[in-house]
């Protein structure tokens, strides 16, 4: 049994889902349910005995300790966090409470359980770590992509917190022998992805016939990955992966956010085409820049390659194509996720930007 945390969100949701197309293998799955958590995601595992559902904080230390001992999981993998950067400007201390101090809850009880094992479970123990490429900061356009010795440079309080985590994780290896694994990862995208997020969020716009928000001049660089490919990587990593050493996982798939844009509109226009014939992208509204904004990342996956074996299966043209698809054949689930937080998000956010 393995105990996941944050799998109620986009990419624990997919990781579960994914878990259970190739083991029986149960999973408890610790989501607080925050605006992101969505239960809808996992409808399909509803009275699936190996789905084990807790809601509850992951900085509950007497939750924690009655789980582990309980269910006694082989590894954790934890995915909670607060997870978007906008939202990290506007309010930074939620950030703060679940992801550093959170996740030093999480580590403490999952120390003490680790040392009530017997010699062989405490071998074969994991915690996993599920971080991000925005710990090493912004890279210039002629700059080599991050590797997992580039020092950290976290910009916003977002990838503050996440470094911060990551320090911890690293500090519970070095200091108490925890067998611990990182993943850094750039930016995923694909099925029950939160329509706060780029390329959700121009979907959900564009076919609600509302601006597509594009942040300053649009020529930001993210790496992305499909879903998928990020939780084949987390599974890997959770199987072969050296513990103490730090992964960054990517998708090879550098590309400047109005590019990203263009392509769903272009996608859109060719699967769900707008009745008065015009094109989606004439919803692109130029706006005001994010405060601080990072403005290239990349990741050097090289190493997850040469020593896992690791290699993501889809290219972004067909992980997009996917993932347009999806959206456009699951709108009760994108009408679902809307709700009044989200349109209260929504205002605040992009009210007064254009
Ligand atoms: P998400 O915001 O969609 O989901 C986060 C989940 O964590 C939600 O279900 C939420 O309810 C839960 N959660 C939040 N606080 C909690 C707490 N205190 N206790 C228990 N559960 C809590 O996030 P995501 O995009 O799925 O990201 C998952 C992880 O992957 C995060 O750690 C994030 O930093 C990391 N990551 C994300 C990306 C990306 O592109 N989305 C890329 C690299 C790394
Ligand atoms: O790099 C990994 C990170 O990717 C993860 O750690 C974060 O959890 C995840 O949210 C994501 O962070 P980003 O800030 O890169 O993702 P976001 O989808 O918010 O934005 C992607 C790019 O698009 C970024 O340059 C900002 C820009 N953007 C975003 C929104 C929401 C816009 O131009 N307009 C928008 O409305």
């Amino acid at each position: 049994m393995i105990l996941v945390t944050g799998a109620a969100g986009f990419i624990g949701a997919n990781f579960v889902l994914d878990w259970f197309t190739q083991s029986d293998e149960p999973v408890i799955n610790l989501d607080k349910l925050t605006y992101a958590g969505n239960m809808q995601s996992l409808a399909s595992l509803k009275g699936k005995p190996n789905h084990i559902f807790v809601h509850g904080d992951i900085g509950d230390r007497a939750l924690l300790q009655r789980l582990l001992a309980e269910h006694k999981p082989r590894a954790v993998v934890n995915f909670a966090a607060e997870s978007h950067v906008d939202r990290s400007i506007h309010g930074p201390e939620d950030f703060i409470q679940t992801n550093v101090v959170g996740t030093f809850h999480l580590l403490e009880s999952v120390r003490t359980h680790w040392g009530s094992l017997d010699t062989e479970a405490k071998a074969a123990f994991r915690f996993l770590h599920v971080s991000t490429d925005e710990v090493y900061g912004t890279l210039g356009p002629a700059d080599a992509p991050f590797t997992e010795t580039t020092p950290f440079a976290p910009n916003s309080p977002y990838s503050a917190s996440k470094a911060s985590s990551d320090h911890l994780v690293r500090a519970y290896h070095h200091t108490y022998g925890l067998p611990v694994l990182t993943t850094n990862c750039s930016n995923n995208y694909g099925p029950y992805h939160f329509p706060e997020k780029l390329i959700p969020l121009m979907i959900v716009n564009a076919l609600a016939g509302k601006p597509l928000p594009v942040y300053g001049d649009g020529m930001q660089v993210r790496d992305w990955l499909f879903v998928k490919d990020h939780c084949s990587a987390i599974r890997r990593v959770l199987e072969a992966g050296v513990p103490g050493e730090t992964y960054n996982v990517g998708g090879w798939n550098e590309k400047p956010n109005i590019e990203i844009v263009n392509t769903v509109c272009a996608l859109l226009n060719e699967m769900s085409p707008r009745r008065d014939g015009k094109a989606y992208a004439d919803q692109i509204t130029y706006v005001t820049d994010r405060p601080g904004h990072d403005r290239r990342y990349a990741i050097d996956a090289s190493k997850i390659h040469r020593e896992l074996g690791w290699r993501p299966a889809e290219t972004f043209e067909t992980g997009i194509r996917k993932t347009v698809r999806w959206y456009l054949d699951n709108q009760p689930w994108v009408q679902q996720v809307q709700s009044g937080e989200y349109r209260q998000w929504m205002d605040q956010q992009y009210g007064n930007k254009a």
